[in-house]
């Protein structure tokens, strides 16, 4: 049967305190409505509608076509919120899976296990539900006396009996996608919040003779619905959880789980050691057989196999095979390592490309440049790429050495081979396998050592008195 889902992103999120809204909060680097949609489509969503009010366009700017939308203009409750898929939905015929934006955690495996129980149950909805020490805030789940799913009762509408029921509604369901919008219809804002709740069709399905099936996870993590920001710390430290537990699963070793941030997205080879202190973001991919960290901070960046990386930063950069960076090296946006490279102490890289085997071992800057294989840049050596105005690029060619501090003022090229001399200042060109020396000759004075510190001595008797 056709799986379809309706996403709610709709609410404003006040408890937030936040000019950011509610559902793009981001969760392991990802907005929390990212999370929910990843998770529909692992459970075969053929049609996806995400509900936008507070935020549309931001929300939809960051979706894309990954889903279809319906504008919810005001915000009058998760009833509300549903019937604006209607006009998109209601003539598919299938099981619905309705999901909140802020419920970040819940898995697939979980929908697919209330997928299984809905269908063969012949149930017109089913909840997924979870036993909390602690319920409040959430809608409870009354059942019978038989133990079937009675009604859902919001926290602000309970009994004093009703609020020691431990058993939460989490937000997710699947319904019978005809019986959902027809039971819609019948649902009333009469409650203390004045609000058209999506909980009340639980009590039209029971009066109209539907049965309602609860499914209750024993994962706790995934009933978790972000309201505020005390619990979006905590969607983090359990997704940061899940996360680091899934690597060491496939086989990446964590040195201390607890102080290694890894976000959704990252994926990494088997036999690579992450040290404490590593942060890794965003789209990064590493290989195999790498050593990260101590204190690596490493984004969206594709890092090889057999890689080391110190107590550096990398953002949007490549780093080849067998490659090593750090200590303290800052690789910026559109750095490029090929095989075995090495980038030391206090390097910085910006927009450069380094072919295989090349160096950079001490205290350079190599920006907007293009360096061949098997270099060698000295300690100190800068590409002097900008003159205040514009950027310019150095070019330097195959096994050409560049000495310790010498100035690359650029636009330059040394060609394959060239040989440039420490302390030059290089504002021409060097053809192939010439040597250029940029600096002044050295004199030397005899006995002159002795003589300038007998001047600066007698100075300074002169001085004191
Ligand atoms: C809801 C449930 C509650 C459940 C809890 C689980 C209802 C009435 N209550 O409560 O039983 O225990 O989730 O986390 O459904 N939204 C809209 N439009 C609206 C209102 C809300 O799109 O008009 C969206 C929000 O953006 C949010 C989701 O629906 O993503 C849930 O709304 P929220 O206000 O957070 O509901 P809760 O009070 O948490
Ligand atoms: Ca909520």
């Amino acid at each position: 049967m056709k799986v379809l889902a309706i996403v709610l992103a709709g609410g404003q999120g006040k408890r937030m305190k936040s000019k950011r809204y509610k559902v793009l909060h981001e969760v392991a680097g990802k907005p929390m409505v990212g999370h929910v949609l990843r998770t529909v489509q692992e459970a075969n969503s053929e049609r996806t509608v995400v509900i936008v009010g507070h935020g549309a366009e931001a929300v939809k700017t960051y979706l894309g076509d990954q889903a279809e939308y319906a504008l919810q203009e005001q915000q009058l409750g998760t009833g509300h919120a549903v019937q604006q898929a209607e006009a998109l939905l209601a003539g598919e015929e299938g099981s619905t899976i309705v999901i909140c934006g802020d419920t970040p955690l819940v898995r697939s495996e979980t929908i697919n296990a209330v997928l299984e129980l809905h269908r063969s149950s012949g149930a017109a909805a089913t909840i997924l539900t979870a036993s909390f020490d602690d319920p409040t805030g959430y809608g409870r789940v009354i059942r019978g006396e038989d133990g079937a799913v009675v009604r859902i009762v919001e926290q602000k509408d309970c009994s004093p009996e009703e609020a020691r029921v431990q058993e939460i509604n989490t937000g997710t369901y699947i319904f019978d996608n005809r019986k959902l919008f027809a039971a819609l219809a019948k649902v009333t804002n009469e409650n203390s919040q004045g609000e058209y709740y999506l909980t009340d069709v639980v009590g039209i399905f029971r009066n109209d003779g539907e049965t309602v099936q609860a499914y209750c996870t024993s994962d706790l993590a995934e009933a978790i619905g972000v309201n505020d920001r005390v619990a979006l710390a905590e969607a983090e430290a359990l997704m940061r959880a899940r996360i680091n537990r899934k690597h060491l699963l496939e086989g990446v070793t964590l040195i201390d789980a607890a102080s290694t941030y890894i976000e959704a997205d990252v994926r990494i080879g088997a036999d690579t050691v992450i040290y404490p202190g590593t942060v890794l973001r965003g789209s990064t991919v590493i290989g195999e057989d790498c050593v990260i960290g101590p204190n690596a901070d490493i984004q969206n960046a594709e890092i090889g196999n057999g890689v080391t990386i110190k107590y550096s930063v990398i953002a949007e950069s490549v780093v080849g095979d067998d490659s090593s960076v750090g200590p303290y090296a800052n690789l910026r946006p559109g750095s490029k390592l090929g095989v075995g490279c090495k980038i030391g102490d206090f390097v910085e890289l910006k927009n450069a490309s380094l072919d295989d085997g090349s160096k950079v071992s001490h205290l350079s800057y190599v920006g907007d440049a293009i360096v061949g294989k098997d270099v060698n840049i000295g300690c100190g050596a800068i590409t002097v790429n900008y003159d205040g105005f514009n950027k310019f690029v150095t070019e330097i060619g195959d096994n050409a050495f560049v000495g310790s501090n010498v100035n690359l003022i650029a636009p330059v090229k040394l060609g394959d081979g060239a040989y440039v001399v420490a302390g030059s200042t290089i504002t021409h060109d060097v053809p192939s396998g010439d040597l250029a020396i940029a600096r002044e000759r050295q004199v030397n004075k005899p006995g002159y050592a002795d003589k300038i510190r007998a001047r600066a001595k007698a100075k300074k008797a002169n001085n004191k008195k």
